[in-house]
């Protein structure tokens, strides 16, 4: 259930359809702790499970975790091993609880450039929770949102290449549904909320074309420490915001 101090706030709640989240301060998180980088990131997937249930509970229909960017490939090896790992981890671990809630897993990126074992748990996840009808919990993995656009305009130009599309047919919709979160249903397809923490105010690549209209949520907490109730109090925020699209 969710838990707002009193009944108005909680019926009068729309909760976000779709939810991004840029996880940072895995690295700081440990550091305060005086341990090494990867312990932060193995809490990260503890705090990621957490938040996935409570999303889940919550109502939420499309929760995307940005796990990996195409830039991250530039840390120490040991810390990109240790991140790699995590997926394998995470299918043993959590996958299971996570099914029997019935969250359907996906995955977003370049995820055939993966380690062959982390790919593997991520399609092992997606085959397993396939038909389940919850909250799709979607891994941005090794995803970059300018290389997605670039791709999608890679699959655009040759249709038209080869005629099976007019230049002049090349809708926001027709973009949209070449991108990586094509796969997501239409109206899904993007984040009405992204949430960063840590303090940093960036999107370091994350959903360009996707964010043009989300609300974005900045909170210094960093990422171990974001649980249950730091999501409510997002998606408090969220609703006290007044969304315009554009308009009066
Ligand atoms: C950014 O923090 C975090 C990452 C690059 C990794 C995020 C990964 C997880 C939270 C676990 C994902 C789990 C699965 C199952 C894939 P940072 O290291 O940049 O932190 P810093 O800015 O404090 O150094």
């Amino acid at each position: 259930m969710f838990g707002f101090k009193n009944k108005e706030d909680e019926s009068s709640l729309q909760v976000p359809k779709h939810i991004g989240i840029i996880m940072d301060g895995n690295g700081r998180w440990a550091k305060t702790r005086m341990q090494p980088r990867v312990l932060g990131h193995k809490a990260g997937m503890e705090a990621l499970q957490e938040v996935a249930k409570a999303a889940s509970r919550m109502g939420v229909q499309v929760l995307t975790v940005y796990a990996f960017s195409t830039e991250n490939w530039s840390r120490p090896e040991k810390e990109v091993k240790f991140i790699m790992n995590l997926p394998v981890e995470f299918y043993d671990r959590y996958v299971p609880e996570l099914h029997r809630q019935g969250v359907k897993i996906q995955m977003i990126g370049d995820v055939d450039r993966l380690p062959a074992a982390t790919s593997d748990s991520l399609r092992r996840a997606e085959e397993l929770t396939a038909d389940n009808q919850g909250m799709i919990l979607n891994f941005a993995l090794n995803y970059g949102g300018r290389a997605e656009l670039t791709k999608a305009v890679q699959k655009i130009v040759k249709q038209v290449q080869v005629g099976a599309l007019e230049a002049d047919q090349v809708t926001d919709q027709v973009i949209s549904s070449h991108l990586y979160t094509g796969v997501l249903p239409e109206e899904v397809r993007d984040p009405e909320l992204i949430i960063r923490t840590s303090g940093e105010m960036r999107l370091s690549n994350f959903m360009p074309w996707q964010s043009a209209y989300s609300e974005f949520y900045f909170t210094d907490t960093l990422w171990p420490d974001f649980d249950a109730q730091s999501l409510e109090e997002a998606v408090q925020e969220y609703n006290r915001r007044n969304r315009r699209f554009g308009g009066v």
